[in-house]
């Protein structure tokens, strides 16, 4: 029988890619709580839906703010899996308003959680990020499950949301499934976000700022691609066990790790590809970004020990995304400059 998904944050950037993919990949129906607030783009979701009749009716979007409880009216019906992409996910807006980002993320996590009680999906599939570990000293990557240090709200209201999932998968045996990953890049990613930013500064020949420590070493992360993310929680999906209390002590969780590079490799990557010089400065993240972390990073060993890793190098993906955004200058907030690029 066809599955039918709960997918939120589908107006986001990743959710929009996941829900590419599942149209792309499966034959599932999914039902879309929407918001245009927090940062969704119905944008992001016209070329599936419009012109694409096969795809458009398997899918169904309605406008749902989570956090407040979803409402019996939504009709939503059984669900197989809940995927729970939705976040407020701006680090430095988080910094700036702290309260409302965290009480967003909570109540959404609530909302989702709440609902799984009553849908009693198969799994409940949640994304978190790196940041819940905070920083990775040396060549360190972190492991599933290592001490969770946030360093700002943001990854708080991350760690908070997964320790929330943990407690519902123990109390009420929800079949929670969690993953962490980073850095993640494709088009379709507002503007605000690192590889926009430095495409439309190498465009304008405008410095771009690199952060660095205070003795000058570039920040470093793991980069990977949207729609190879969506790959790998399908894989998850068909492959990964649900563990379950009390045989287990803790809920299943993998790490979705892409390549690491520094800021400014990225930064040099794009402007060769845009066939431009690179001008940057480094700043000293303490002082630009109280609360940034100089290098995050995983270990994504467990994860292809189960058969995924992602399929394209990162530089291939990079030279993808800046031809699409060159292609799409309404999307750096910049008609002119891409034309000339
Ligand atoms: N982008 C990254 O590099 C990255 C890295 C690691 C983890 N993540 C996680 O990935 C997820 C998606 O991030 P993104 O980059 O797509 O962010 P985004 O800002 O582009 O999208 C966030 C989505 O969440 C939705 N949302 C937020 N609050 C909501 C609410 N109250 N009700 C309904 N929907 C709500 C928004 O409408 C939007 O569709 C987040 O959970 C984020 O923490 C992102």
């Amino acid at each position: 029988m066809t599955r039918h998904v709960l997918l939120t944050g589908a107006g986001g950037f990743v959710g929009s890619h996941m829900l590419h993919r599942i149209l792309e990949d499966t034959d599932w129906r999914v039902t879309c709580p929407v918001t245009l607030r927090h940062h969704g783009n119905s944008d992001r979701l016209a070329p599936y839906l419009e012109g694409r009749p096969d795809w458009s009716s398997r899918v169904r979007t309605f406008l749902c703010d989570l956090s407040c409880p979803i409402p019996a009216t939504a009709e939503i019906g059984p669900v197989d899996y809940v995927l729970n992409v939705a976040s407020e996910s701006h680090v430095d807006r988080s910094i700036t308003n702290p309260a409302p980002f965290v009480r967003n993320n909570v109540e959404l996590m609530l909302s989702l959680l709440e609902f799984a009680r009553q849908a009693q999906p198969e799994v409940l599939l949640h994304m978190g990020t790196d940041e819940e570990y905070g920083p990775a000293y040396g060549d360190y990557k972190h492991r599933e499950w290592d001490t969770v240090l946030p360093s700002n709200p943001y990854s708080a209201s991350k760690a908070a949301q997964s320790a929330l999932a943990t407690a519902w998968w123990r109390t009420y045996q929800l079949p929670v499934m969690l993953t962490r990953t980073m850095n993640l890049i494709s088009p379709c990613q507002d503007r605000e976000k690192y590889v926009p930013t430095v495409i439309r500064k190498v465009l304008a020949e405008e410095t771009v700022q690199i952060h660095a420590s205070p003795d000058g070493v570039p920040g470093s992360r793991h980069w990977i691609d949207a729609r190879e993310f969506a790959g790998a929680w399908l894989h998850l999906l068909e492959h990964a066990p649900v563990q379950h209390h009390p045989e287990h002590d803790r809920p299943t969780m993998y790490h979705v790790v892409g390549e690491e590079r520094s800021n400014l490799e990225i930064a040099q990557t794009i402007a060769d590809l845009l066939g431009k010089p690179l001008k940057y400065e480094l700043v000293s993240f303490h002082a630009s970004r109280p609360g940034h972390d100089l290098r995050y990073a995983l270990d994504g060993s467990k994860l292809a020990d189960l058969g995924w890793t992602p399929r394209r190098p990162l530089e291939e993906t990079l030279r993808d995304i800046v031809d699409w955004y060159v292609q799409r200058p309404a999307w750096l907030g910049t008609e002119a400059t891409g034309a000339t690029a």
